[in-house]
């Protein structure tokens, strides 16, 4: 069953959906509400995070299903879809399930592939430290592999990203680290992606490199690709205005196609 999900609904606009990532909470997008003079944004906390809470999710459909829910929900019969990192997974997952519902997509910092046998691995002992220790594991041993060396440095910006993950719980963090480890592999699924797609990486981004947003292009029909110079995993919060400039420029060039493409429910 859907959960419901604590959400941000901002500005006014063709909609857009933003899933935010592992182990972070909606307020990823704070320097993203800026957009919110040109669209509507709608910012979730998925399943297991932030103010949502709850058990953790079981899979990335489950959190799909959850988002799919909200913007029934809204009204939403069609918005543009953005998610970076585990949200790109979401998102993906969302864009499988219910093709017809997404008009634009964006995939930021995040991949198509599944985990391999070693990753999996290493999530689930992460997941058993951070149940019996909590999420201070996450904060020791996770969050700095999501900044770049530069945004390291950035007091504020580290303070912001630990305080995100100290909203959520170990045992719902743990639950989704497993989900992200039993993931399933998206990239025969992208050459089915028939809207237009933004794939935008920090140049640093160390957990889902450039490489992997390349090989995404490779697949992707309607697909491009923006690095942001210098910025790590987070590239919204550590490229803010790179990244606005460049997620509002695609939400101005695909917004007459998100307010006249044909309405699709899901099945
Ligand atoms: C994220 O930023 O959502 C996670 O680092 C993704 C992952 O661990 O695969």
């Amino acid at each position: 069953m859907a959960m419901p999900l604590a959400h941000d609904d901002l500005g006014r606009g063709a909609p857009w959906v933003l899933l935010h990532g592992f182990p972070l909470t909606r307020e990823l997008w704070a320097p993203q509400q800026a957009l919110a003079a040109r669209a509507r944004l709608v910012l979730p906390d998925m399943r297991g995070f932030g103010a949502t809470g709850g058990a953790g999710p079981t899979s990335m459909e489950q959190m799909a299903r959850d988002v799919l829910a909200l913007c029934d929900g809204l009204g939403l019969a069609r918005f543009g879809l953005a998610g970076l990192s585990m949200g790109g997974y979401v998102a993906l997952a969302l864009h499988r399930m219910a093709p017809g519902r997404v008009g634009a997509l964006v995939l930021a910092d995040t991949q198509a592939g599944a985990d391999t046998d070693e990753a999996r691995a290493k999530r689930e002992a992460l997941a058993k430290r951070v149940e019996d220790q909590g999420v201070e594991v996450l904060v020791r041993d996770f969050a700095p592999k999501l900044l770049s060396d530069a945004g390291l440095e950035h007091k504020a910006l580290v303070q912001q990203e630990h305080a995100m993950v100290r909203a959520n719980q170990p045992a719902a963090m743990a639950a989704a680290l497993r989900a992200m480890g039993a993931r399933q592999d998206q990239r025969p699924h992208l050459a089915a992606i028939r809207c237009p797609t933004l794939c935008l990486v920090g140049e640093r981004d160390a957990v889902t490199p450039v490489e992997r947003h390349e090989e995404m292009l490779q697949a992707l029909p309607r697909g491009r690709l923006v690095v942001l110079p210098g910025a790590g995993h987070l590239s919204n919060l550590e490229a803010p205005d790179a990244f606005n400039e460049r997620l509002g420029a695609f939400m101005a060039e695909v917004e007459p196609h998100l307010r006249s493409a044909p309405v699709l429910r899901p099945s």
